[in-house]
């Protein structure tokens, strides 16, 4: 993928904060330490873009990123974690209104790329989210991170075994590994796909 820039737009602690949604729009979620915010500088390539650590649940606010192509602009937007267990109900209650405030009423939004870690099973945290996501007409894409975790033999098992267990058609399912370079040109295609369906489709046909 030819990527020709990539910035930083904007952070928001709520909507008030969201810069205008002026492109097409690809938003990163997921557990907290599931890999976002590596995933997302490894699709642009930009080592340092989107903040990562080591130490979960330091996300707490919405990242955009500008994402310069060829004649293609595209927003990235890093979401803050869940179910890190360190936190307050009351902090996990804000972070839920936070995403949910965004993930309700952006129109520029054109897919969803929820990230599951190779090596655990899906929580009703990742169910309940595929679920609401495509009640809301939201294309969502499962990137299965980590990969590079596991050995071969094992690897295929347990991705057998997620795509076994959600509800999603098996082209939204990738697996990658920002540690080993696998899945980003993939992933990149079925964002695409994502982002023409989405900017092709007439307005309330
Ligand atoms: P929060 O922002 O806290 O929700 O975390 P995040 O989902 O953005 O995760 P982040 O990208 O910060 O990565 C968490 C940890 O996982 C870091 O130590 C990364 O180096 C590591 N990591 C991310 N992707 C991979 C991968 O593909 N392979 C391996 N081995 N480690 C990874
Ligand atoms: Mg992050």
């Amino acid at each position: 993928m030819k990527i020709l820039g990539a910035e930083w737009l904007a952070t928001a602690a709520g909507p008030e904060g969201f810069p205008a949604p002026s492109a097409p729009e690809v938003a990163f979620l997921g557990r907290s330490n599931v890999g976002k915010s590596s995933l997302l500088n490894a699709l642009v390539r930009r080592k340092k873009l989107a903040r990562t650590s080591s130490e979960p649940g330091k996300t707490r606010l919405i990242h955009f990123f500008r994402v310069e192509r060829p004649k293609l602009e595209t927003h990235f937007v890093d979401l803050p974690g869940y179910g890190y267990a360190k936190v307050s109900k009351s902090e996990r209650k804000g972070w839920q209104r936070l995403i949910e405030s965004y993930l309700e009423d952006r129109p520029s939004l054109c897919a969803a790329v929820l990230l599951q870690d190779l090596r655990r099973d899906f929580s009703d945290d990742e169910t309940l989210l595929i679920d609401w996501l495509q009640e809301r007409g939201i294309p969502v894409l499962l990137a299965i991170t980590k990969i590079d975790k596991l050995k071969p033999m094992r690897r295929a098992a347990r991705l057998r075994e997620l795509k076994k267990a959600i509800n999603l058609p098996a082209a939204n399912v990738i697996a990658t590994s920002t540690e080993a370079n696998i899945g980003l040109e993939e992933l990149w295609k079925a964002i695409d796909v994502a982002i023409d369906s989405a900017t092709s489709e007439p307005d309330g046909a």
